[in-house]
């Protein structure tokens, strides 16, 4: 446990070195989080850690990686996005019926679940979709429900998308169409410790559990596998990948997607 006055000195140490302004992070998420990093790094007190910001890069850039935490995007790694829409979905939609099940886990702003709800509209004959967005951050929910963004973060969405899909707004700022948030139910969610009372076709979790350590990412993995149906797929971010995902009745599909049972 970190003494406020720690956090403090560490607050000013990494806006000097990183230009990362930790005022942001509520006490109790840097409690939870700096302990962590700084045992990474091998330093057993704050001073330790910050004699190794200064002198080794590697702690810098393992900082600014980890503690980016909210950092996200609109189609986040595109070439992905068409896995999802060319071979995934087509075989998801084969073994769904009535409605499509989605679940963001890790939503942040909601650039993910938004970015989904898109690909979904703009498939011929769908069937109907729910996405459930979820993110241990009551600021990042708060800011995806509202869906207001500016011109920059959407520097991925295809200008057709954002005619189609956004509304200008006061300030430069562009506003996600109602038809996009009627589909999504944001809500703050704990993936290490909280329910998860249904079942999902599509379980999204994308550079989420980068941040755990492995008895977490255990933990995490098998919430998203019991919270998939049979058949469902599992996307992940591309830094993670699943050891032994047997283990968890998944396997290997194509890069970052794992499939439930069969
Ligand atoms: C780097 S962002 C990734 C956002 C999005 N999935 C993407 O790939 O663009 C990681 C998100 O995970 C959230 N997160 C971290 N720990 C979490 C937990 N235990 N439960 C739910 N969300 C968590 C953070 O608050 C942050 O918004």
């Amino acid at each position: 446990m970190l003494s406020r006055e720690e956090i403090q000195y560490l607050r000013n140490k990494v806006l000097e070195k990183a230009g990362i302004d930790l005022s942001y992070y509520k006490e109790n998420q840097l409690q939870r989080r700096l302990p962590f990093i700084m045992s990474r790094a091998g330093a057993k007190s704050v001073e330790e850690y910050v004699k190794l910001l200064d002198e080794n890069p590697q702690v810098l850039e393992d900082f600014k990686n980890r503690f980016a935490i909210n950092v996200s995007e609109f189609f986040r790694n595109p070439e992905r996005y068409e896995d999802l829409k060319n071979k995934v979905l087509p075989e998801i939609m084969k073994g769904t019926s009535l409605i499509l099940k989605i679940w963001s886990a890790g939503c942040s702003v909601g650039s993910e679940p938004y970015s989904l709800a898109i690909v979904l509209e703009e498939i011929p004959h769908r069937i109907p979709y729910r996405i459930w967005a979820t993110d241990i951050d009551e600021d990042a929910i708060e800011k995806a429900k509202e869906g207001v963004y500016t011109e920059d973060f959407l520097h991925n969405v295809p200008a057709s998308y954002l005619a189609k899909y956004f509304q200008p707004v006061s300030g430069g700022k562009y506003a996600v169409a109602p038809q996009l948030k009627k589909r999504i139910v944001f809500e703050k969610h704990d993936l290490l410790r909280d329910e998860v009372k249904e079942t999902f076709s599509l379980v999204v979790c994308r550079n989420v559990i980068i941040y755990f350590e492995n008895e977490a990412k255990r933990i995490a993995f098998e919430k998203m596998s019991n919270a998939l149906q049979d058949g469902g797929y599992l996307w992940v971010g591309s830094t993670e990948r699943i050891t032994d995902p047997s283990s968890l009745g998944l396997h290997y599909v194509l890069p970052f997607f794992y499939r439930k049972g069969r």
